[in-house]
């Protein structure tokens, strides 16, 4: 009698008891994969063979599924059969450009042989103003140096630092939520609140800028049941700004988000925050829990969702396939998100940022929100700087502001000895331009006729210590390591552009042949707008690569 069926492997009794019992009482859904592998990464360090084939029989899934999935995220470590789980602990050096220029490969390098702990990199963790940055277990530290993280290690401070917010009494008590009742409760229209972000002129500011009102036309139009998914991946290099808003006045994220479901008619939201998020992750957590305990009004069930560690998953459709709990890959479209998206739902997306000002919007007027900004461009944004300026951090300023005037008027000016040379304007993906282009306006549509274009305003400062091929080349690595490999053009565009970009004279023609394959026949964001910085500096800085 055979043990186990054809092509599959047996259940070992003793992995199958302890997923078990890490599961509990909670559901046995597919969709719950990810959150399931993390309780047994988290659990035993690692995921063994025999614990994926054991949450493959309790799911009901093949194993190989399960495999597949687990292999695709960066922070799942699978332990073959005679392999060791890693160390218990984890330190992650924040490489990406920000840390980079703040010495994190130096410091990298100072904790190599560190005892007892593996020492990894880490793409950006969104904590580029306190550059360079380290992450002992799930503890963030910034302005990192080897001694400080070697103090945090030996004392066991492994955990989040939850920061302290703006509570749901306290948000309550300055008239939060009176909106959101009065928008269930019928005093607010629907039809008024969809013509007050359209007057505003809200568009979308995780990177496309899709005007928020029409997307919720669009998938208010829609048949129910319709879905929600607010997208707080943030993996764009440079990027800071959601978790700074959640992180200071997580309700009125909140509020932003229950409005916008109200108005196009939603059932559940599933809210999608990256895993290097984990004090928002805990913040938010309990804030969801006071705010069920006690609501305004009538809410649609919310689910909050951990990322695993791929910046792909920010991609609206990639992070639908990881909340289904599959493998980040982008879909092919159309069908959009909006007709046939979660579950193959109409579903409704958006970056946290964008529901940040739907309140404000609704109570101060379209008009005030339109008032702002300047060169023509209308509205506010929460610009992410970081690099050599005196005071990286979060401002928020008008649409249009130029980089010059980002940096003098709110940034503090460069940092001593450093002018400024060249900045990143929309993060990774966004191109780099020379200083000579710094007073041009910084919004949607404004830079593409430098190639650029600002996406979610992440803004990278580069002096004359830098060089933009380096940026180029940071960026190219980065984008190499997260391509879910799914198309050709990106999978293999950004390996050979990466590898291109370590010869000290750059091969011009090859570079531009291999940009145009991936930008035209790329299927998603990543691939086709990977070649940018490549792009900036054959145009702009020339002179750097020979
Ligand atoms: C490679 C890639 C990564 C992305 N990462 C994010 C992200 O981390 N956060 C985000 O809000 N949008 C991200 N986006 C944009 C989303 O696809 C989508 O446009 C956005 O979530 C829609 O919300 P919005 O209209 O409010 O901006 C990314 C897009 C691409 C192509
Ligand atoms: S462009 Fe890159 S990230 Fe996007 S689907 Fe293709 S391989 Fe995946």
């Amino acid at each position: 009698m055979k043990a186990s069926p054809k092509g599959r492997t047996l259940v070992a009794p003793q992995a199958h008891a302890e997923v078990a019992a890490l599961l509990g009482e909670r559901a046995r859904r597919r969709d719950l994969l990810i959150e399931h592998l993390h309780l047994i990464q988290d659990r035993y360090h690692g995921l063994s063979v025999q614990h994926l084939v054991a949450l493959a029989a309790e799911l009901k899934l093949a194993p190989a599924e399960v495999f597949e999935v687990a292999s695709f995220y960066h922070h799942f470590d699978i332990v073959r059969e005679g392999e060791s789980p890693p160390p218990a602990l984890t330190v992650r050096v924040c490489t990406s450009l920000s840390c980079a220029m703040a010495g994190a490969r130096e410091l990298q390098a100072a904790l190599a042989g560190m005892a007892g702990v593996r020492i990894a990199s880490a793409p950006c963790v969104g904590r580029c103003h306190g550059a360079p940055v380290a992450v002992v277990g799930r503890n963030a530290i910034e302005h990192a140096d080897a001694a400080g993280v070697a103090a945090a290690v030996a004392r066991g401070e492994v955990e989040a630092q939850l920061p302290a917010c703006i509570d749901l009494a306290a948000y309550r008590a300055a008239g939060g939520y009176a909106t959101l009742a009065a928008c269930a409760g019928g005093l607010l229209a629907a039809e008024s609140l969809l013509q007050a972000m359209e007057h505003a002129g809200l568009r979308g500011l995780g990177g496309a800028g899709f005007p928020a009102g029409r997307k919720w036309r669009i998938v208010r139009a829609e048949p129910a049941p319709r879905l929600m998914a607010v997208n707080i991946d943030e993996g764009e290099p440079g990027t800071f700004k959601d978790r700074w808003w959640l992180e200071r006045d997580p309700h009125r994220c909140l509020e932003g988000m229950l409005i916008a479901a109200q108005v196009v008619g939603v059932e559940k939201i599933y809210v999608y925050l990256r895993d290097e998020y984990a004090a928002c992750r805990a913040l938010l957590a309990r804030e969801l829990a006071a705010l069920a305990a006690d609501p305004p009004c009538a809410l649609p069930e919310i689910e909050l969702r951990r990322g695993a560690g791929a910046y792909i998953c920010g991609e609206e459709s990639a992070m639908i396939e990881s909340i289904e709990g599959r493998r980040g890959m982008p879909r092919l479209r159309p069908p959009y998100v909006a007709q046939a998206g979660l579950f193959g739902r109409p579903t409704l997306e958006h970056n946290l940022e964008t529901l940040v000002w739907v309140r404000d919007i609704v109570e101060r007027g379209p008009d005030w929100f339109a008032g702002h900004g300047r060169r023509g461009r209308k509205g506010l944004r929460s610009f992410s700087v970081s690099g050599r300026v005196a005071r990286p951090g979060v401002y928020i300023a008008p649409a249009g502001i130029s980089a010059r005037e980002l940096i003098a008027e709110y940034c503090g000016g460069m940092l001593p000895g450093h002018e400024l040379y060249a900045y990143l304007p929309g993060g990774a993906s966004g191109g780099i331009l020379p200083a000579a282009l710094a007073d041009q306006a910084l919004d949607f549509d404004t830079l593409a006729e430098h190639g650029c274009f600002i996406g979610s305003a992440a803004i990278i400062v580069l002096s004359q210590h830098d060089r933009a091929r380096d940026a180029a080349q940071s960026m190219m690595e980065f984008f190499a390591d997260e391509s879910c490999g799914q198309c050709t053009p990106c999978r293999v565009g950004t390996a050979k552009a990466a590898a291109l970009l370590r010869e000290p004279k750059w091969n011009q023609p090859l570079l531009e042949d291999l940009a145009q394959a991936m930008a035209d026949a790329s299927i998603c964001g990543l691939g086709q707008a990977a070649p940018n910085p490549v792009r900036s500096v054959m145009r702009f800085f020339a002179r750097e690569i020979g």
